[in-house]
Formats: structure tokens, sequence, C-alpha cells
């Protein structure tokens, strides 16, 4: 069989090591990165990492406003597709790049598998959303992490295969872990002691394009007294800079560039909290057993809120401070399966 795995953004490498891993113990898989990510550490440091192939086509297409950026996806892939006739198309998550490869890819009847399918925060404001929606609706293949996830595509009455196999990234924490642990330096090199800080990141558009919203989140951490590191996401370096605010106030924080997947596992697995707005990183603080706090409306990781392993706060200042101090004491339960959801989607495809 012959797949086609289309790429854009961080967490999407991350999701697809392990299994494009599977993939190529028995099929061929090609794999086209759009580009929508590319400075070296929100890409290449990923693929280097983990061991996912180069990629077989760059589209290179960078940053831009959502309709031109997906357009100008949907271009180059329906090109590729055309050349390459693959059996399947496999698209990951929320972003312009799983949108892009779905509509390509569905519009030549090309069957595509949609990985991560099934999340909802139902709200419509969110790009992650609107791509979340119309990709599930054209996808023949529904990957689904939660049985939520599976609940949520009944409801719309998503009438092809839906298959709750597990969350792919568990599958990634399980197998990087360790080698996170005895690989990285990064507390070393910034000087952080295990268990005596809090880990935070902000890059969801809600929070980085509202500049009141931001304010509110930067004011949250100057009342957090811990020693807070900060892998900041170059987008909402450029907010902070286009609205001229101020990191000085804050104490006891260390900002420093995006780090790759064994730092970040590393910075999350010996973290007191994590406070968040990104997807991945709430499911990590899950499989990880750190006590969570995200800075959003909505979550669609409903299942980690159970017993306050992850507390939904919002930009509210009061209230970020207030989960922060919390002392939670949460059960953790199976809810993303069985870090084997990648040798099941390659499975049930076939
Ligand atoms: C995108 C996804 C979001 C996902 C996130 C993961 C969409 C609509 N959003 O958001 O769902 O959670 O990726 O990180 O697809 N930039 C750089 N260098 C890069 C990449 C981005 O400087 O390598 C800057 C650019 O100024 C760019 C901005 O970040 O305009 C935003 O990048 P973009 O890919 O549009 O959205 P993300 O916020 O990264
Ligand atoms: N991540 C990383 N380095 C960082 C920040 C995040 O490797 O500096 C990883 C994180 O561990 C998770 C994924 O990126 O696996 C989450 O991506 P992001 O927060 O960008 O997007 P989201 O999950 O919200 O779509």
């Amino acid at each position: 069989m012959k797949f086609i795995t289309i790429l854009g953004a961080r967490p999407q490498f991350i999701k697809a090591a392990p299994v494009s891993r599977e993939i190529r113990k028995k099929h061929t898989e090609l794999i086209v990165h759009t580009g929508q990510h590319y400075d070296k550490n929100m890409s290449d440091i990923f693929f280097e990492e983990l061991n996912i192939p180069k990629p077989d086509y760059s589209l290179e297409i960078g940053s831009s406003s959502h309709g031109k950026q997906t357009g100008l996806m949907l271009e180059k892939i329906e090109e590729i597709l055309l050349t390459e006739k693959p059996d399947y198309v496999l698209v990951y998550g929320d972003t312009n790049s799983t949108l892009a490869g779905a509509l390509a890819a569905a519009k030549l009847h090309i069957p595509v598998v949609h990985i991560e399918a099934g999340l909802r925060s139902f709200n419509k404001h969110m790009p992650e959303e609107v791509n979340r929606i119309m990709t599930d609706h054209v996808s023949k293949y529904l990957f689904c992490p939660t049985e939520t996830a599976v609940k949520n595509l009944k409801n719309e009455n998503v009438t092809e295969l839906i298959i709750n196999v597990g969350d792919v990234m568990y599958d990634a924490v399980e197998y990087n872990r360790q080698l996170a642990e005895n690989k990285s330096g990064i507390l070393e090199s910034n000087k952080l002691v295990s268990k005596t800080y809090h880990l935070i990141t902000v890059h969801r558009a809600e929070n980085t394009d509202d500049p009141k919203r931001l304010t509110s989140i930067l004011k949250a951490f100057e009342q957090i007294v811990e020693e807070k590191v900060w892998p900041m996401h170059p987008r909402t370096r450029n907010k902070i800079k286009e609205y001229g605010l101020n990191l000085d106030s804050i104490p006891k924080l260390t900002v420093i560039d995006p780090v790759g997947y064994l730092d970040m596992l590393k910075l999350e697995a010996n973290a007191t909290k994590i406070l968040t707005d990104s997807g991945g990183v709430q499911k990590e603080a899950y499989f990880l057993r750190v006590p969570c706090v995200t800075m959003r409306d909505q979550t669609e990781w409903v299942e980690t809120l159970e017993y306050e392993a992850n507390i939904l706060v919002g930009a509210n200042t009061e209230q970020i401070i207030e989960a922060t101090v919390k002392n939670v004491k949460p059960i953790y339960k199976d809810h993303f399966g069985r870090a084997d959801a990648s040798k099941k989607i390659v499975e049930e495809i076939l």
C-alpha cells in the first residue's frame, strides 16, 4: 500500500513519528511537509530527534493569512496527489495543513485517514475547530483518541469508519520519556531543579491575538512566585513585541526559544505544574502525571479535567493564580488508551 502523509506544524511531526514507524514496517510512505512551521526548532529538530524520514516533498508555504496559506497548500498538494496516486492520505489534528491535505485528497476520491478525529471545543471562533469539523466530514477513516471524540462524531451523524484507537501522542510519550530523562540536559543548562519550577506554554490565537487576554495572563504570572520556565512560541514572541508588553515584572521567569521534543518531555516531567493553552501539552501533563492549568475557555480534552488533573481557567488573572497555587490530588485513568494507537491504526486501515 502507498500512503501519503501530510505534515506542517510542530505537533504533527510528533504525532506522525510513531505512526510512520509502524507504516514503514510493511508499506510505502511519502511525506509532504507543507512548511507551515519552518524555523529549525519548530520543524527540523523534530525530524532529527524522532528519526522521521526527510520529507519527500517540501512545499515551503510559510506563514500567511488562513485563506492564502490553506489555498497555496491545497494547490500544491493536489499536484502531488495526482502524480503519486496514493492509496491513502493521512492527516493529523486540526491545523491548516490538515484541512488542505484532507480537502485535496477527498476531491480526488483518495480515502482520507484522519488521526485525532472527533475532537470538539464547540467554539467555531477557533480556526482549529473549523479545520477539525471540515476534515472529519470528508474523511473515510476517523481514528479517535477518546470515547468522547467517538460520541462527538456520532452526534454529527458521521457514518464512515470511526474507531477509538487511543492517542498517538501517548505512544510518542511512552517511546521517548526514558530517552528524554537520560539524554536531555535542559534542566542543567537553565539552572532548573526538578520539581521546583512551573512550565509555561502559550500560543493559541485566542490568547495571543487579543491584547486584553494576553495582558491578563501575564498579570497572573507576575503574582506567581515560583521559578518559571517558558519556551516561547514565535507567534507569542511576535505579539508581545507588537503590543509593547513587558516581561520584566514577572519574577523568576526564564524565557527560552522553543525546545525539541526530548527537552520538552524533560521539562514537563520535572515541573511542579504546567500552565498552558496547548492541546498536546495538556495531554502530556496527564500522561506524565503533572497537574495542569489550562488557560483556555474550553478544552477538547475533557477527560483531563476529572479530579482536577487539569483545571480550566481561561485568561482570568485570579483564576490562573488560584489554580496554580491549589494543592490538587488528581486520580489518573486510562482515558487515552494503552500507547498502541499507531499499531492499531495501521492494522485497522488494512
Ligand atoms: C498552528 C496551528 C495551531 C497549532 C499550532 C502548533 C493553525 C490554524 N494553527 O498555530 O492549531 O496549535 O500551529 O504550534 O493551523 N512562526 C514563526 N516560525 C515558524 C512558525 C510560525 O516565526 O516556524 C510565526 C509566524 O509569525 C506566524 C505565526 O508564528 O505568522 C503563527 O504561525 P501559524 O502556523 O500560522 O500558526 P500557529 O500559531 O503556529
Ligand atoms: N513542544 C515541544 N517544544 C516546545 C513546545 C511544545 O516539543 O517548545 C511539543 C509538546 O511537547 C507537544 C507539542 O509540541 O508534543 C504541542 O504542540 P503545540 O503546543 O505547538 O500545539 P498544539 O498541541 O496546541 O496544537
